[in-house]
């Protein structure tokens, strides 16, 4: 496929080219058609909405693209079962789950991306992450194009991770996602800024579609649109580390900005990390650090993926040097250099 096509597929805007790019709409034409073709997993590349990618120079793959649309409805009395197929928009599921009158989804609105990718980094914000919420998935295998179906422990779901960025990562292709939401509210208000941000709107009572609205009044005060400034989202995952490690942190620089995951770790900030050490706004040509939120990494025009990663290159260095603390990426690098 050519740069430019390329382009509109990843949500850094970069131009970059692969072997091939086939696109099904359905699972049973994705099925038959890796029955009868029987694809190399290594060689094939399975991209959704391209909102967590780095792509660089020429991917020597084939892309396939499975944009399969389509949620359906299970009622079960307080529950409801939504079958979403991974091409459907993320933001879009959730505004349609929230019309409905079914909750479970509002602190994860305008995450961009489909709902293929979801389970794959288990996507999460402001307190709630997709395993809260997810039953099951169906899955093409590459190899063989035989349909699967992974229940939740079955995909193995941790903090930015599952199974399908472990041991079986680029075997399978999902194709659709089943979530269970609630007609009941039972609404999550205590990670950041959300309880101050409906506080001022000052409403009476409160309800899951309120906690939606102030979760876009925060993500978009934050986080670049990428239709207008190229991003992925967070470039960085927030490390963990040992309680031990922290305390010496915490000790040095008082003002770290941490959570605790358990009794022996913690979850730092990187985006604090990253701020006190200079970077927020800091640029290299086209390759930017953004300047409301120090963790996403931005594209001002016309920077190669190659750009954005020396820059992140750099600041992992800077923030390593300073706190001794290493931070790795949270988005997929693909192409012809690696992290
Ligand atoms: N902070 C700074 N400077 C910055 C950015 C953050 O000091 O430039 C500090 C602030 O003190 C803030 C704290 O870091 O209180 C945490 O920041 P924020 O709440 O914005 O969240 P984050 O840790 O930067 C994570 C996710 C986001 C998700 C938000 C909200 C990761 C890697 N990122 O960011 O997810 O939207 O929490 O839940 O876990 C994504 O994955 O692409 C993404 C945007």
């Amino acid at each position: 496929m050519s740069k430019t096509a390329l382009k509109k597929f990843n949500s850094f805007g970069i131009e970059a080219s692969c072997d091939s790019f086939t696109t099904f709409k359905s699972e049973a034409e994705l099925s038959n058609w890796l029955a009868e073709n029987k694809k190399n997993p290594n060689k094939v590349f399975v991209i959704g909405g391209g909102s967590n990618l780095l792509l660089i120079g020429h991917i020597p793959l084939e892309f396939i693209h499975a944009d399969i649309q389509g949620i359906s409805y299970q009622d079960n009395g307080n529950d409801v079962l939504v079958k979403a197929g991974a091409g459907v928009n993320w933001h879009q599921l959730v505004l349609e789950t929230l019309d409905k009158g079914y909750f479970g989804l509002e602190n994860l609105s305008l995450i961009p991306g489909n709902v293929g990718a979801a389970p794959i980094q288990n996507i999460g914000a402001y307190g709630v992450e997709l395993k809260d919420i997810f039953v099951e998935l169906d899955a093409v295998e590459i190899a063989t194009g035989d349909r699967i179906t992974f229940s939740h422990q079955e995909c193995d779901f941790a903090y930015r991770y599952s199974i399908f960025k472990g041991s079986l990562k680029g075997q399978y292709i999902i194709t659709s996602v089943t979530l269970k939401l609630s007609k009941l509210a039972d609404l999550k208000l205590d990670y950041g800024p959300i309880r101050k941000v409906l506080t001022e709107a000052n409403k009476e009572t409160l309800s899951p579609k309120d906690v939606s609205d102030a979760v876009i009044k925060i993500r978009s005060s934050k986080l670049p649109d990428p239709n207008e400034l190229g991003n992925a989202g967070s470039f960085f995952k927030n490390p963990i580390v040992t309680t031990e490690k922290y305390a010496l942190l915490k000790e040095t620089f008082p003002e770290l900005v941490a959570f605790k995951v358990d009794d022996n770790r913690y979850k730092v900030a990187a985006g604090w990390l990253i701020e006190q050490a200079g970077l927020k706004g800091y640029r290299l040509g086209d390759a930017g650090v953004h300047k409301q939120q120090a963790l996403v990494l931005v594209n001002y025009g016309d920077a190669s993926g190659k750009d954005i990663l020396n820059l992140a290159r750099h600041v992992s260095k800077v923030v390593l040097e300073k706190f001794t603390v290493t931070i790795e990426p949270e988005v997929w690098i693909l192409g012809e250099a690696t992290w």
